[in-house]
């Protein structure tokens, strides 16, 4: 007993504004938590959610497929994805850079009135002639399959699900995920050259494949910003290599320094690095809000991989009603039917 009351004594609360036993302090505590409590629910709704990434599973994209379908070819041409398959890996094989050209095609392709192959179309003042398409590469992969597809199920297989397939493909070449592709994207018939500039100047973790013109990043070597100097963020030796590399803005350099040709994590690694190449890479580490899924997406090669399925499961679902309500199954992805 004169332990307890000893004990009672020595930790109870003494400060200059009050003076507490403990019983009283923890019935204090817990009064003073639920209100925080309360408080941060709602600073949590209002605030909190618009900055932190909400990592998404497949179970949340089962609204985004309504209009497009597993089955759609399975009669009409059941043989469509191997034909894709084969050719893609015809083609990368030969030159395993178009790789990740599909793979951005698909995207350019997505953000502007949807997955509806309007950057195929080849006409003067189409997406596709635009300054921002200029780099764009793996038209005549695209023009091969369709050719392919064509002979063996005439007017049946859109350019779009075409391109769509073809990416995911290209991806699973260079080591990346699988995941499966809803048919049934219409090939739209309007393209017009400026609305390819809405496409966002960020970033993407698809950049652990492919290259950039060194165009994109001669900005950040030499005359930063009117600093007279190059990007702070920049690591000294990977400057150096940057320097030599991109005399000229037409050259290219990988926008992994490290494993440019394999669909891997380095790319995060390599923002830890200060090496993210383009300035947009890397602010995804610099950024508070997603410096820790860049971090977590590093160790983590499966939950990266599966997440990136997810992302281009929605991406490739993204759907424009013009451009599906008039749409069509073109013969040639280059131009609209007549
Ligand atoms: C959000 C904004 C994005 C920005 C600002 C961006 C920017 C860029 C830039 C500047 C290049 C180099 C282009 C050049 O100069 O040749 C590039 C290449 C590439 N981008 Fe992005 N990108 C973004 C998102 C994406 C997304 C969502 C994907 C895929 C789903 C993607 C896949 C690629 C690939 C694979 C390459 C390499 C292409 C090649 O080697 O031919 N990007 N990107």
């Amino acid at each position: 007993m004169r332990i307890i009351h000893t004990i009672y004594h020595r930790y109870t609360i003494n400060c200059n504004l009050f003076t507490m036993k403990i019983p009283t302090f923890i019935i204090t505590i817990f009064i003073i938590s639920f209100i925080a409590s309360v408080f941060a629910d709602d600073y949590l709704a209002n605030e909190y959610s618009s900055t932190v990434l909400k990592v998404p599973n497949m179970a949340d994209l089962s609204a985004v497929d309504d209009d497009l379908s597993y089955s759609l070819y399975h009669e009409s041409c059941p043989d469509v994805e191997g034909i894709i398959y084969r050719k893609v890996k015809e083609w990368v094989t030969k030159d395993p850079t178009l790789a990740p050209s599909l793979l951005r095609l698909q995207y350019h392709d997505c953000v502007v009135r949807g997955c509806d192959a309007s950057i195929l179309l080849d006409h003067e003042g189409s997406e596709r002639s635009s300054n921002m398409s200029k780099s764009l590469r793996g038209f005549e992969v695209i023009d091969d399959i369709k050719a392919e597809i064509e002979k063996k199920c005439p007017k049946t297989v859109s350019c779009a699900d075409i391109l769509t397939t073809a990416a995911r493909d290209a991806t699973v070449l260079v080591g990346g995920p699988y995941w499966m592709i809803p048919f049934g994207r219409k090939d739209g018939r309007v393209s017009l050259a400026k609305e390819a500039t809405i496409v966002p100047k960020g970033s993407e973790s698809a950049h652990t494949i492919g290259r950039t013109t060194c165009e994109s990043v001669q900005h950040r070597l030499y005359d930063y910003k009117g600093t007279k100097g190059p990007d702070p963020s920049l690591n000294p030796k990977y400057l150096n290599y940057l320097r030599r590399k991109c005399r000229w803005a037409s050259e290219t350099v990988s926008l992994d320094g490290e494993t440019p040709n394999t669909f891997d994590t380095q790319y995060y690694h390599n923002l830890k690095k200060s090496m993210g190449i383009l300035s947009t890479d890397q602010l995804l580490y610099s950024d508070s809000r997603t410096k820790p899924v860049a971090n977590g997406l590093s160790f983590e090669s499966s939950l990266f991989k599966n997440q990136f399925g997810v992302s281009m499961v929605k991406l490739s679902s993204i759907l424009d009603l013009t451009s599906q309500d008039e749409g069509e199954i073109r013969g040639d992805c280059k131009y609209v039917n007549h």
